[in-house]
């Protein structure tokens, strides 16, 4: 038999030592490696395995310390003193709240959320953070992202694959920037037009959320939620948020928001629930609880603290295998006793806590009950691997860093054209006297109003800041800019107060509008916002419409009391939030689209007639759910 092996191996005894030894080796070196492991088989880090397998090995080898800390989102502002808690202490997640963090490239931010990723990494399994944002209607914390129409606006369209191509634009421009989570969108059915939330609806019939919710959750996540163009999706808020009670909220001076629901479980379901059953069987891969409560006849229980809403309905009945993250202190609102809070809303099913400021007390707080047998180790193991399955298909344990290939992309024109497009869709032409419109773009046109070139008051609440803010931090196109643009001949005067002389204009068009504002803080009868027309814009209705022929634009997150001024004014359109392509706003004007919007909401009288939703026994509305006139 050839001697191909050397003399000494191939006596037999040699050979099964040295087999030995080489054995021993190799069991030796996989027991040594970084106890993370290695990319050996079997082994979390190893992208071939299935996911389940490789949630379920990280799991075995993670400590309870590190499985709390993956169940804690912190946001930037309270992490950013002290980054190595990231890996100290396991954090699973960032978040920067609607105010803060802000960075003004996708390189800048994808440099600064690197850096806490570096720092997430140097843990000791090397667990990637996941980074969330409220990119709600594009990455609004991104001055050069497209702004796209809030959801009203969305709805106003009737157009779900739109809506699902301003998602993957806003995915696309979110990824770039090496965010990977996007809090939207929110399926809530806004029953109460003065919910200071109620543009963040698509409506008051759960049916145009119930088909919007496919096409949005497809257009955030894509076909792989790893690519550089996709975002983890969040349906929200569950469940009821937009169906509370007026006068039913205790949070701050609000009124609406974070409210009460008590409209019976058959109604509850029917309106508010249904939307996420569409959203769960998209695939949507996390759900934000609500701050607002559920009665169902046993008295108001925070949905942070309903384990009847939060897992048996939601993760039995609906069948949701993502993860399940709380409002911004949501936990806290359950009880004065953090403790009590706490093991409450883990037990219910939250999955992930935004506390998002005392991380480290949250932590210890969770440990200590579930040391205490109050919260069990399968909850918690439940928890986080739900977590982290999210966190294997993002892709983040192969690609933790940001792929910015894409910021090319951002705030491109063929992203503004689709913004623009929506914009257009989005207008709803209530009235039309005379087929004034479409203009021809050929007269002597007066421009008044708050809304004509405030592009902050168009782009609404979380853009740039939490609440929005009338100079804008976003770039854009003011309606004005828009009229410029799209009637190049028209002979344009500008006047916001109306205090120019209107001359021999032809047509005026007077723009309200709405401040900006966010959640609760524009509850109507919270604050400043009271869903009426200013008395500046008022008075700029009644001079030009007095005048001459005249349009009235409403630039607004809701329908607002406009009866009152609309003696003389010839047309009437609605426009919503149109986001930053003012000259969405302007096309129909001119007749470069149609007008073909339908109201997703019920426009009243009067504020006072609120709530008045299609279907109501006595309905007598200025203009019913799904008017709109057409061009
Ligand atoms: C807010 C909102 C929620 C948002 C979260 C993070 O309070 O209720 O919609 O996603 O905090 O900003």
């Amino acid at each position: 038999m050839g001697a191909s092996l050397p003399a000494l191996v191939r006596r037999p005894a040699v050979l099964w030592s040295a087999l030995a030894v080489a054995l021993a080796a190799a069991v030796v070196t996989v027991l040594i490696v970084v106890p993370g492991g290695s990319s050996a088989d079997g082994d979390y880090r190893d992208a071939d395995l299935p996911t389940a397998d490789r949630v379920a090995d990280l799991l075995g080898r993670m400590t309870m310390e590190e499985k709390v800390g993956q169940m804690t989102q912190a946001t930037v502002a309270a992490v950013d003193p002290a980054p190595a808690d990231l890996a100290d202490l396991g954090i699973g997640s960032l978040l920067n709240g609607g105010s803060e963090a802000l960075r003004d490239t996708p390189e800048a931010w994808a440099e600064m959320i690197d850096g806490y990723q570096r720092q997430a990494l140097e843990s000791r399994l090397g667990i990637p953070i996941v980074y969330g944002i409220d990119a709600v209607h594009g990455n609004a914390g991104l001055p050069g992202a497209v702004i796209f129409p809030h959801n009203i606006g969305l709805g106003a369209a009737h157009d779900p694959d739109l809506a699902g191509r301003a998602a993957a634009i806003t995915a696309a421009e979110t990824r770039a920037a090496g965010i990977h989570w996007t809090f939207a969108p929110c399926v809530c059915v806004a029953r109460d037009s003065r919910w200071g939330r109620t543009y963040e609806s698509y409506g008051e019939d759960p049916g145009i959320a119930i088909e919007y919710a496919p096409a949005v959750v497809a257009g955030y996540q894509g076909e792989d939620l790893a690519a550089n163009t996709s975002v983890l999706a969040t349906a929200k808020h569950y469940v009821g948020d937009g169906g509370t009670g007026y006068g039913t909220s205790t949070t701050d001076s609000y009124q609406l928001d974070q409210g009460v629901v008590a409209i019976g479980e058959e109604e509850l379901r029917a309106i508010h629930l249904a939307p996420f059953q569409a959203a769960v069987d998209a695939g949507v891969g996390s759900v934000m609880a609500s701050f607002s409560s559920v009665d169902l006849g046993e008295g108001p229980l925070k949905t942070h603290a309903d384990e009847y809403l939060l897992t048996d309905v939601l993760k039995g009945e609906l069948g949701f295998e993502g993860f399940v993250i709380s409002d911004w202190q949501g936990v806290d609102q359950i009880s004065s006793d953090y403790a009590e809070a706490v093991r409450t809303a883990i037990n219910a099913g939250v999955d992930m806590v935004m506390v998002p400021f005392e991380y480290q007390k949250f932590i210890d707080t969770l440990l200590a009950e579930v040391e205490a047998g109050r919260v069990s180790e399968e909850r918690i193991d439940d928890a986080v691997s739900r977590i982290l399955t999210q966190k294997f298909a993002l892709g983040l344990f192969e690609q933790p860093y940001a792929d910015t290939s894409g910021a090319a992309d951002v705030g491109s024109d063929a992203h503004r054209a689709v913004a623009r497009e929506a914009a257009a869709a989005s207008q709803v032409l209530l009235r039309n006297e005379g087929d004034l419109l479409p203009l021809t773009g050929d007269e002597s046109i007066y421009v008044a109003g708050s809304g004509a070139d405030a592009l902050g008051r168009q782009l609404g609440g979380w853009s740039g800041t939490w609440q929005g803010t009338v100079q804008a931090v976003n770039e854009g196109t003011s309606i004005l800019a828009g009229i410029e643009e799209v009637a190049p001949g028209a002979a344009i005067t500008y006047s916001e107060d109306a205090s120019e002389p209107i001359g021999a204009a032809d047509v005026g068009i007077v723009v309200v509008a709405e401040d900006p504002y966010a959640e609760g803080v524009g509850d109507a009868g919270a604050g400043t916002h009271d869903m009426k027309v200013s008395e500046e814009d008022a008075a700029a209705i009644a001079t030009v419409c007095a005048a001459v022929d005249c349009v009235v634009i409403v630039v607004s997150g809701r329908p607002i009391e406009i009866e009152p001024h609309l003696e003389g004014v010839d047309a009437l359109v609605a426009a919503w939030l149109p986001g930053s392509e003012g000259a969405g706003v302007a096309d129909p004007l001119f007749g470069a689209t149609p007008y073909g919007g339908t109201l997703p909401v019920t426009w009243p009288k009067l504020v006072e007639d609120e709530p008045v939703n299609v279907g109501d026994a006595e309905y007598d509305p200025l203009f019913p759910y799904g008017f709109g006139l057409t061009t």
